[in-house]
């Protein structure tokens, strides 16, 4: 079992006596006089008069605004966003590139910033720094778990999420993404597995291969190779056995099924759509949007789109609305990279996103809250960084990142794939010219540089990555995410519910609130129905706990195996894993 390195219980149950650890500081008892007694009972019954007074004059003038009570009454939508892995930084970076790109003044900001309301701290129960899987727990469970957890909690039982409760509500539910639709932050509104490497797992329970049968209606990303068999030819399947999850999505559980960019051009922007639907348009991960061409891929905003349309349409008649979550999934892949010129890329479609669904909501006819934030941050992003022995200057360059035609990713995929490696002349020309100049846009490379690229010819994203950010003087801490509090973004209710600064649970809480969902009673039934399905330890989700438990290194293991590469490096256990998810 995984230790919490921390205490990992909510605060309110903290006692006194722990309190001044946690604080540094110590109670002392407060000795009043009776003259301040007196004073302070004078005052509280001016203060409750005046109270009085003041609330019947409003009622009186008939001036509460309805807008007021939370949960509103009537019918309701919630559009949630999360933008994997972007912290505080992407945003000074990405505006401040497009500031200087598009020749814009210093207060010509994001629409995001627009909207920023609060904070949230991001810590998991075994870790200060948490990954996506706990992270979108506690927005999924409105509870906090260990890294690696999809919807199970610290002692692997599966906690009901709003999705599966708004589903059993009545309302319509969807899931848009940019990486694989199995990946832990849709997984955990959709799934409940023990450790987020079981893909396999979780793409029969989105399709409602589980104890609550479906309860997705609409999914929308990449990740097909979960679906497909592992007889598919030409590498197409990463799935471990033969089963068709596509098929059976389509005959057992009614799905309509579409996988590429002319499969999404029939939904018509989401106007001919047939719930469910199942649209899977990359293998693994959607390119990202600086590789991304029109032709074969939709963008975050189309798919996104195309998802409400369909959403509010299938809704129409009904009393309940619908949840979405909408997921810039890849903002921290680019922060895993450590690659500025891909991530302001994607945050910036992340932003026109955001845009697109508030304007949708303020139009919209339902109550629609929007609310967005991040899991956590990816990279240890600063904008700044110290080269050299001298004190630095005061500055970073955007126009580096300008200058680039693709990311490190793309490039890496591009050398690696060369027909020439071995011929050292060619090669040489073709980093040159091609990679450095063509791609990255840098056109003074260091005879250094170009032995590094030669070096690690078939996996040069890092030593991409590191080309660009240094010229922009861009710095980043870890290919791994970092523990600062990210950003909230939101309109309507949000605004008074999570403005300051919160824990990430409970953003959970609010969508569960808004929607009135009973998470309770979803933990229950999938608690009962999941013991009776399997006898042996809640087998359907993946590891039991009786596997976990005998080996403890099992969770970290796995963690490992995600966005791991470096991290497994440096620990020199480079212990295998089940299967590499990204390729690259
Ligand atoms: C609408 O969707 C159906 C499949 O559900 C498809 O057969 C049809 O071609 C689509 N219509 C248009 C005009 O693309
Ligand atoms: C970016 O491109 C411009 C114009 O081609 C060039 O002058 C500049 O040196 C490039 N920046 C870098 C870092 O190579
Ligand atoms: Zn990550």
């Amino acid at each position: 079992m995984s230790q919490p390195i921390l205490s990992s219980r909510p605060s309110d149950e903290i006692s006194d006596s722990e309190e001044p650890l946690l604080s540094g500081r110590i109670k002392q008892q407060i000795r009043r006089d009776k003259w301040t007694q007196l004073v302070l009972f004078v005052w509280a019954v001016v203060a409750t008069v005046g109270v009085v007074v003041v609330s019947v004059f409003y009622q009186n003038a008939g001036n509460e605004p309805a807008q007021t009570k939370f949960p509103p009454s009537g019918k309701r939508n919630v559009i949630f966003m999360v933008s994997d892995g972007m912290g505080p930084t992407s945003l000074h970076v990405t505006r401040s590139w497009k500031q200087y790109t598009d020749d814009l003044p210093y207060d010509k900001t994001l629409f995001l910033d627009k909207h920023i309301i609060g904070t949230s701290r991001t810590r998991s129960s075994n870790s200060l720094v948490t990954d996506s899987a706990a992270g979108a727990t506690a927005f999924s469970c409105g509870k906090k778990s260990y890294n690696g957890a999809i919807s199970v909690l610290p002692d692997h039982s599966p906690c009901g999420t709003v999705l599966e409760a708004a589903k059993k509500a009545g309302y319509k539910t969807g899931l848009v993404v940019t990486t694989r639709i199995t990946d832990a932050t849709p997984a955990c509104f959709s799934a409940h597995v023990n450790m987020r490497s079981e893909e396999d797992r979780i793409a029969e329970q989105q399709i409602g291969d589980y104890p609550l049968g479906r309860v997705v209606d609409l999914m929308l990303g990449g990740g097909r190779c979960h679906f497909l068999p592992s007889s598919t030819p030409d590498g197409e399947s990463c799935r471990n056995d033969d089963r068709d999850i596509i098929n059976e999505a389509q005959t057992k559980f009614g799905f309509s099924y579409v996988s590429n960019r002319a499969g999404f051009d029939t939904l018509h922007k989401g106007k001919n759509v047939s719930l469910p639907l199942l649209g899977l348009f990359a293998k693994t991960d959607i390119p990202y949007e600086i590789d991304r061409k029109d032709k074969d891929y939709p963008a975050l905003w189309e798919m996104a789109e195309a998802a409400i349309t369909a959403l509010s349409d299938a809704t129409k008649d009904s009393d309940q609305g619908f949840f979405i979550m909408v997921e810039g999934s890849r903002i921290d892949h680019a922060g895993h990279a450590n690659d500025p010129v891909a991530q302001v890329r994607e945050v910036l479609a992340y932003d026109k996103t955001f845009k697109k669904m508030v304007e949708w909501a303020e139009k919209s006819d339902v109550q629609t809250v929007v609310v967005s934030t991040s899991d956590h941050e990816t990279g240890g992003l600063t904008a700044a960084r110290q080269l050299h022995a001298e004190y630095p200057d005061y500055l970073w360059y955007p126009s580096v990142l300008n200058n680039a035609t693709h990311s490190g990713e793309y490039l890496a995929t591009q050398l690696a794939t060369f027909p020439h490696l071995d011929d050292e002349k060619k090669l040489d020309r073709f980093i040159r010219k091609e990679i450095l100049v063509e791609g990255l846009g840098v056109l003074d490379a260091s005879e250094d540089e170009v032995k590094r690229l030669k070096d690690t010819k078939t996996s040069a994203s890092y030593t991409l990555s590191d080309i660009v950010s240094r010229r922009a003087q861009i710095g980043w801490t870890t290919h791994g995410h970092s523990g600062v509090d990210v950003n909230i973004y939101g309109i309507g209710p949000a605004l008074a519910k999570l403005s300051g600064n919160h824990e990430n649970t409970d953003i959970g809480k609010f969508i569960r609130d808004y929607l009135e969902l009973d998470l309770e009673a979803i933990t229950k039934e999938l608690t009962h129905k999941g013991i009776k399905n399997a006898d042996e330890d809640l087998s359907w989700m993946g590891k039991s706990l009786a596997d976990i438990t005998e080996n403890p290194n099992w969770i970290t293991n796995q963690v490992d195996c995600y966005h791991g590469e470096f991290k497994r490096e440096v620990r020199g256990v480079l212990h295998p894993c089940a299967h590499q998810p990204h390729p690259q």
